[in-house]
């Protein structure tokens, strides 16, 4: 099988009819519900991708990191969530200077990082737009949801330099679900926990123009969302074979995938292609076993994975695979892929159409 030859395996190729119709669905669900998106860019990390969620509708973008925010800041890209603790004066040193550039709304869970946020807005006489972030339930971080958030927030706001102009939270335990069901009570909770704390600031004389929450399930589940002023939904944008575990995604939406070609076959029932980790990355997919959907070839498993080699199985009594046989893998995990990429192949119905730079490549510091 001989697919894609233009391209040098392993190759991760991004499907553009696929992901143009996930932008556009997104976008159209979230308008019919009166919600902003605000997408996290972690799953592309691409200038050009980016562009396209903005045309669609999208108010600006969500990153982890300062030096993804850069990147993007650079591109002209200026209204940014950084949904990432900021600690430290090297940071504070960059974020002071994309400040001055852009329009930073910037996540705050503790008074040590308030302090050197509010240091920053201090100095350059533009007070930093904060956003407290709440537990969602991962207990990575952020406040307690309630009174704990509200007299962090209190404090935070009693700073000079420094403004509480919302709530954000990340509830990640949404991953838990696999059906509609458990989707749609998870997002009414979120919604809930989120919006009575955002009411509790409202009681106590903040400003809560922004409610932020969302992962992509939720936001998929958006009707389900009350008071919530935008989503940062980012790995709907490829969807990957944990969203087909969890019944939120169909093999068809997932627009990120591998090709690989065979390149030994040591016993029967075995085959070796020249993917590994550092292609597929060693995450696991939620609710699916190995590491990725073989695509149209459900009796091949993918079961280990080396640096650089992939350890498929299948019963020996079925149609053996060749040595330079091509085969197309959706990953378990889509949003970790093209970090470990120069730039990704942009397909349409076969074929390669453009090169798409991973410009925020790397950029995890
Ligand atoms: C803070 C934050 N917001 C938004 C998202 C996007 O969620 P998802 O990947 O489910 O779209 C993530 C994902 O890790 C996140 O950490």
């Amino acid at each position: 099988v001989s697919i894609y030859t233009e391209l040098a395996t392993p190759a991760v190729i991004i499907d553009l009819d696929r992901m143009e119709n996930n932008i556009s669905q997104m976008s159209a669900r979230l308008a019919e519900c009166g919600i902003g998106h605000r997408p996290h860019i972690k799953s592309h990390k691409s200038v050009a991708i980016a562009a396209k969620q903005l045309q669609a509708g999208a108010i600006g973008i969500t990153v982890a990191k300062l030096s993804e925010a850069e990147v993007f800041v650079d591109a002209g890209i200026t209204s940014i969530m950084i949904a990432y603790a900021i600690v430290g004066a090297d940071k504070l040193a960059r974020f002071a200077a994309l400040h001055g550039k852009a329009e930073l709304i910037v996540t705050v869970d503790s008074l040590h990082a308030a302090e050197g946020l509010a240091g920053v807005g201090a100095e350059t006489g533009k007070p930093v737009r904060a956003v407290v972030e709440i537990d969602g339930g991962l207990h990575r971080g952020g406040r307690q949801p309630g009174a704990d958030a509200l007299s962090f927030a209190l404090a935070v706001n009693a700073m000079q330099g420094i403004e509480v102009v919302g709530i954000m939270g990340y509830f990640g335990t949404i991953y838990s679900n696999t059906d509609e069901q458990g989707f749609i009570e998870a997002t009414r909770r979120e919604s809930a926990v989120i919006g009575e704390t955002a009411e509790l600031f409202r009681q106590n004389g903040l400003s809560v123009e922004v409610v932020s929450t969302g992962s992509s399930p939720a936001s998929i589940m958006c009707r389900q969302l009350d008071g919530i002023s935008e989503v940062r939904a980012g790995n709907y944008i490829f969807f990957d074979a944990s969203g087909v575990g969890m019944g939120l995604a169909k093999e068809e939406d997932c627009a990120l995938r591998v090709i690989a070609t065979v390149i030994s076959t040591p016993l029967p029932g075995r085959a070796t292609i020249d993917a590994g980790t550092k292609t597929l990355t060693s995450d696991k997919a939620h609710h699916r076993e190995g590491f990725g959907i073989v695509v149209g070839r459900p009796e091949l498993t993918i079961t280990g994975l080396n640096e650089e080699h992939g350890f498929l199985q299948f019963n020996p009594g079925t149609a053996p695979l060749c040595i330079g046989d091509r085969i197309e893998i959706i990953p378990n995990h889509s949003c970790v892929l093209p970090n470990l990429c120069d730039r990704v192949a942009g397909v349409r119905g076969g074929r390669l159409e453009e090169w798409i730079s991973v410009d925020a490549r790397g950029c995890n510091y």
